[in-house]
């Protein structure tokens, strides 16, 4: 029996990065996939099919922008109507805006807000009210470490973080009486197209602080994720785990 057999999980952004990752490490875990992605690329087509084949799960693709919460209300009716369950939700697509408090326009702020939390309120709301029927589930939001240290340089994107701790907090208070458990991980520097776009002092200033001295890998990432997720971590909720190299 693999870990998340049996289990549908729903994973954002998981065309590259880390969301691909994890829904790599789902699906080599028993579980059928649900990936919500921006579009579909021909490239993510052919790494679907891989996944299909090498670990014989169900893999469908959904489609929303996180900046239109409309297409995320339909896509989340199309789900209810076919009767799709979801047993796992890793909200992790995520927009990169770093910039100095004095140099950000509120809008910027707003537009960041909306991809990175606002529309994340919304996912966890429909998919838990899927969850809250099955009386089961498990949500696995990606912070970041942004969220939690004196660091310049992160008013928008570091305040979307935040918020989605605490949204993590306050979820996990709530649905534990319907079997559902919310936790929350805050990458360090991580190995790929967001961290590689960092600004390299940054990059150099974050790697100076981890003990480790190294960025952290992609499937690094979606190890821990996989954890929370499955049922070895029945007895875990409400929790923020750092995966950062020792910062
Ligand atoms: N990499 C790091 O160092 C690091 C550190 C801490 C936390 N994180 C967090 O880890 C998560 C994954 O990041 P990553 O490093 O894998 O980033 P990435 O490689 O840039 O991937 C970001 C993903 O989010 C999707 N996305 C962005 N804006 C979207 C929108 N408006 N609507 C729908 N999808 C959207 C992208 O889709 P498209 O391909 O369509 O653009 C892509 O699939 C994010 O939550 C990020 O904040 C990353």
């Amino acid at each position: 029996m693999k870990r998340l057999s049996g289990k549908t999980a729903l994973v954002t952004g998981c065309n590259r990065g880390i969301g691909k990752a994890i829904a790599e490490k789902f699906a080599s875990e028993g579980a059928n996939l649900i990936c919500a992605v921006r579009d579909i690329k021909p490239a993510f087509e052919a790494e679907i099919a891989v996944w299909r084949e090498r670990f014989g799960v169900e893999v469908n693709v959904v489609c929303f922008d996180l900046a239109n919460e409309q297409d995320i209300k339909e896509v989340f009716k199309a789900l209810n109507r076919e009767k799709r369950v979801v047993d796992i939700l890793v909200n992790n697509a995520a927009v990169p805006a770093g910039g100095l408090l004095l140099m950000t326009p509120t809008h910027v702020v707003k537009e960041v807000m909306q991809v990175n939390f606002f529309s994340q309120v919304l996912i966890t709301q429909l998919a838990a009210k899927m969850m809250v029927k099955q009386k089961h589930g498990a949500i696995v939001n990606i912070s970041s470490v942004t969220a939690l240290d004196n660091q310049a340089g992160w008013t928008a994107y570091g305040g979307s973080k935040a918020a989605m701790i605490s949204l993590t907090h306050s979820a996990a208070s709530e649905l534990a009486a319907f079997g559902i458990r919310v936790n929350a991980v805050a990458p360090g520097l991580i190995d790929t197209e967001m961290g590689r776009q960092m600004d390299e002092r940054c990059q150099a200033e974050m790697l100076s602080r981890s003990c480790l001295k190294r960025k952290g890998t992609p499937e690094e990432v979606a190890n821990l994720v996989c954890f929370l997720a499955s049922d070895e971590a029945s007895y875990i909720t409400g929790q923020l785990i750092r995966i950062d190299g020792g910062m």
